[in-house]
């Protein structure tokens, strides 16, 4: 995964310096999607100059760069475009020949920044080599750059060429993922920006009131009229057959972005992989489709469509045909680090406010009532459905599998806990009688999209459930539920986690509400609900216990979390979130008194263990697995409930407040992210940003 931004103004005067500083904080505020080097590329003296910076590492090494070079910070820009990219390396190590922006040639008349992977890139680097094109770096990335001159090169009639038809040519033979932005010398204060799986957002900036809040989308006909042949390492004249000079337009209304008076005004675009990069300019937001193509010149911006070999016969009908303007809710201050010093530690403390927002204006605790206005008209399909099928990844995974059981509880309906990778790897028989629900913080995890595409296909009631705004996710469902725990900018995931939680509790309590059988179970869990953001808190007050617990268990190597029922994924969760920020061994295990393969093998004096005994119903047998546990000299550490007597008062232990059953799981939790993230601090790991870990994996 990897964070793109470009900044593009006009009739809008900015300095150098300015506009620098546009481009480093895009970068700043996307940095936890791929932080091993950033670089950007803006427009330099001379007409059809552009001045390069790229840092390995992180954006503060960029910042640096930029602060020792000699370049005129002064000189200002009525109008230009800018490209930035921070990476997280697919295709080539870290280093700077590998940074992004990429370039055609020495004099860069096009130069690109992208995320995803262009699958077929070997093959396009071939027939390039072929013609005598010097690749400069091992990204996949740099084909794209190289086939656009090369497009452009053996085009006759370059007046009549456009930079959207020129892009549209060459992403046509591109295979894999993507989200590209280009900027070329021969365009000059234009921007192209495609997306294909990789998402993509254009913020727009105007001191007046736009004319129009949404954009149309232009369906031009070219395509048809243009001969498209697949290039192949043996096909040397594909792409060369001109796009046609005058498109047969099937509709266009394209709207200009003029101010209500009619008059062109200034203006300012923001293009970015995430709206985290853009919010503290604008709130106004447009997110792209896939096999969109935005162009922006001259203060227009305007939308076409890629159309692929296969989807030929798609007709515009069936394409949305207009881009709304949307207004984006998050406040700056959400993403600002404020008084913590990491994300993940404010994104822990945030929890008994952001279950809060789950919950706000979704549960009545006077009348006991759930209302997921998303899934309302979708209700009586889903209490149809033959079966529910959970699909997701990490620790959205988790929280399915924290919650199938009160979900099956309370709808009485079989639910199935799916990876989304192995999903598809089986290629799991999906029916139309079956609700498949996907859960994603981002809405973006590669995996899990393709799950979904693979379950409309099949006619399945796909219903989302998601914390990003926009989406992809979010808008490829036919209904969901936002979790609405604000912008999650850690890598490791937590305070989704228990919004994810709640979601899912809340959806099961919705489907189950005209089961009189289950009035009282429903009230009780309705009640603890009402609980639980105070109880988050008071299981925050552990902080420093845990701290100092972290001190001692950062001496050993690994480190096991045995817990049964509610409490299994409480341990698998808490086991990912050692292992991803610590890099400690760690391992979420089920404490079934049988599985003896587990208890006899593995404990002894010398192995750390921490015990899930809160107590439910299955208390009895996790006791027993307990005693046989310190039967083998091993000295677990017991997270128990306040005031239960009936643990040994040798055991060390962590208290949590007691709640119902279903629920536990979400104070269980806050603890042991807390120990993750102290054992990774004591460790002196940055806790934002792991090693080789991307927080959305938006590749397959
Ligand atoms: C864990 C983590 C990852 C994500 C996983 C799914 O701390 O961040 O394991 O949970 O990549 O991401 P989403 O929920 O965005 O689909």
């Amino acid at each position: 995964m990897c964070g793109i931004f470009a900044y593009c103004n006009s009739l809008k005067e900015k300095s150098r310096k300015e506009i620098l500083e546009i481009l480093c904080q895009g970068l700043a505020r996307q940095e936890y999607r791929g932080y091993d080097s950033a670089g950007l590329g803006i427009d330099g003296d001379k007409p059809g100059e552009v001045i390069f910076f790229k840092e390995v590492g992180k954006v503060a090494g960029l910042r640096k760069q930029i602060a020792s070079s000699t370049v005129d910070m002064n000189k200002t820009f009525v109008s230009q475009v800018s490209i930035a990219h921070t990476r997280w390396a697919t295709h080539g190590v870290p280093s700077k020949d590998n940074c992004h922006p990429l370039r055609s040639d020495p004099t860069a008349e096009f130069c690109v920044v992208h995320n995803g992977i262009v699958t077929n890139s070997a093959a396009l680097r071939l027939v390039l080599q072929k013609r005598g094109y010097t690749f400069e770096s091992e990204t996949d990335t740099e084909a794209v750059a190289k086939l656009l001159k090369y497009v452009y090169d053996n085009q006759a009639d370059k007046k009549n060429l456009t930079f959207t038809d020129l892009v549209k040519s060459v992403l046509k033979e591109l295979e894999g993922s993507f989200a590209f932005v280009f900027k070329s010398t021969h365009f000059p204060n234009q921007i192209v920006t495609a997306r294909r799986g990789s998402p993509l957002l254009i913020g727009v900036k105007t001191d007046k009131k736009l004319k129009v809040d949404f954009v149309d989308v232009e369906f031009a006909g070219q395509d048809k009229d243009m001969k498209v042949e697949t290039l192949q390492p043996t096909s040397p004249s594909a792409l060369l057959a001109p796009p046609s000079a005058n498109p047969k337009v099937l509709r266009t209304q394209s709207r200009a972005f003029m101010s209500e008076d009619g008059l062109p005004q200034p203006i300012e675009f923001f293009v970015a992989s995430d709206a985290s990069a853009v919010v503290e300019h604008t709130k106004r937001v447009l997110y792209l489709e896939d096999d969109d193509i935005a162009h922006i010149d001259n203060g227009e911006l305007h939308i076409h469509r890629l159309r692929r070999k296969d989807d030929r016969d798609q007709s515009p009908a069936q394409i949305a045909s207009t881009r709304t303007i949307e207004t984006l809710e998050i406040e700056l201050a959400a993403i600002m680090k404020g008084k913590f010093d990491h994300f993940m530690q404010k994104e822990i403390y945030e929890q008994p406010e952001s279950v809060v927002n789950t919950m706000r204006g979704r549960v009545n605790f006077d009348t006991s009532q759930i209302t997921l206005g998303g899934l309302r008209a979708y209700l009586p399909i889903m209490r149809r459905g033959r079966r529910i099928v959970f699909i997701a990844c990490g620790t959205s995974y988790h929280s399915c599998i924290a919650t199938r059981a009160i979900f099956e509880e309370l709808t009485e309906i079989p639910v199935s806990v799916e990876l989304a990778s192995d999903f598809l790897d089986r290629k799991t028989p999906i029916f139309r009688d079956d609700v498949c629900v996907f859960l994603s913080q981002s809405g973006e995890t590669a995996d899990t999209i393709l799950a979904l595409r693979y379950c409309l296909e099949r006619g399945a009631l796909c219903v989302g459930v998601v914390n990003t705004v926009g989406s992809t996710l979010s808008r490829e469902t036919h209904c969901g539920v936002h979790i609405n725990a604000g912008p999650e900018i850690g890598v490791a995931s937590t305070k989704a986690y228990t919004s994810q939680y709640i979601a899912l509790l809340m959806m099961a309590l919705q489907m189950s509400e005209d089961r009189i059988s289950l009035t009282e179970r429903r009230n009780q869990i309705i009640a603890g609900l009402l609980a639980i953001p105070a109880q988050i808190k008071k299981v925050l007050e552990m902080d420093s216990a845990i701290q100092q617990l972290a001190q001692t268990v950062a001496q050993n190597k690994s480190l096991l979390l045995m817990g049964r029922g509610f409490q299994y994924a409480t341990c698998l969760e808490g086991a990912l979130k050692i292992k991803e920020i610590s890099y400690m061994h760690s391992e979420g295990v089920s404490s079934l008194v049988n599985s003896n393969t587990v208890l006899s093998h593995s404990f002894d004096e010398n192995m750390p263990v921490i015990i899930i005994m809160t107590q439910d119903s299955l208390y009895p047998k996790v006791q027993s697995a307990f005693a046989q546990i310190t039967a083998r000299k091993a000295q677990p550490i017991v997270l128990c409930n306040e005031g239960d007597d009936g643990i040994p008062a040798n055991a060390k232990t962590i208290r949590v407040p007691k709640t119902v059953d279903c629920l536990q799981g979400m104070l269980n939790i806050i603890p042991m992210q807390l120990l993750s993230y102290h054992l990774a601090v004591n460790k002196g790991y940055d806790v934002d940003f792991p090693r080789n870990l991307a927080k959305s994996v938006t590749t397959e």
